[in-house]
């Protein structure tokens, strides 16, 4: 009786590390394919508001504007790391808010931030699964730092 349970304990114990360990293997995949499409070599389905067609992958990659080695100005947009999307801050003139994976999700793919206020139109609208945008809220906020200002 006692030997069962006791191995039954071994047994689940053995069952949540393997679990703990392919979930962690699952967050570095993600985080490596966030980074791919940081930096276009992943292409991202992306639009500025009120252009029908596609950007070019080029312009669509995160890098082009937060990040100084990009085609644009180097401080086009903010620097994107997990301090500040997941400090309490406000953002665009609104009340002090923070990304969770959730409401980034929603921001790339509509524009409305944490506080619901429209970011501008220069930040493009993406079109993403879940996997994607979470790829990239991984790379993004495991990385102590990316971009330019
Ligand atoms: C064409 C330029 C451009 C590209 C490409 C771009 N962004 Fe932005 N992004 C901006 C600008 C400009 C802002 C600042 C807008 C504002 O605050 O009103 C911004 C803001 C943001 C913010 C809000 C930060 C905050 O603190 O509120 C996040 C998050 C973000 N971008 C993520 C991304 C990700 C992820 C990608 C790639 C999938 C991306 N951006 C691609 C220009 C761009």
């Amino acid at each position: 009786m006692l030997l069962g349970a006791v191995m039954g304990l071994l047994a689940l114990s053995c069952l949540l590390r393997a679990e703990a360990a392919g979930t962690s293997a699952l967050a570095d995949a993600s985080a490596a394919t966030g980074r791919r499409m940081f930096f276009g070599d992943a292409s991202l389905q992306g639009a500025i508001v009120g252009h029908p067609e596609a950007l070019p992958p080029r312009l669509a990659a995160c890098a082009n504007c937060h990040e100084g080695a990009g085609l644009a100005a180097a401080s086009f947009g903010p620097r994107l790391n997990g301090t500040r999307l997941t400090e309490m801050r406000g953002r665009r003139g609104g009340p002090p808010s923070a990304f969770s994976p959730a409401s980034f999700c929603q921001m790339l793919r509509t524009g409305v931030d944490p506080a619901s206020i429209l970011i501008t139109r220069q930040m493009p609208r993406y079109t993403l699964d879940d996997n994607q945008c979470l790829g990239l809220w991984h790379y993004l906020t495991e990385t102590s730092d990316v971009g330019s200002n």
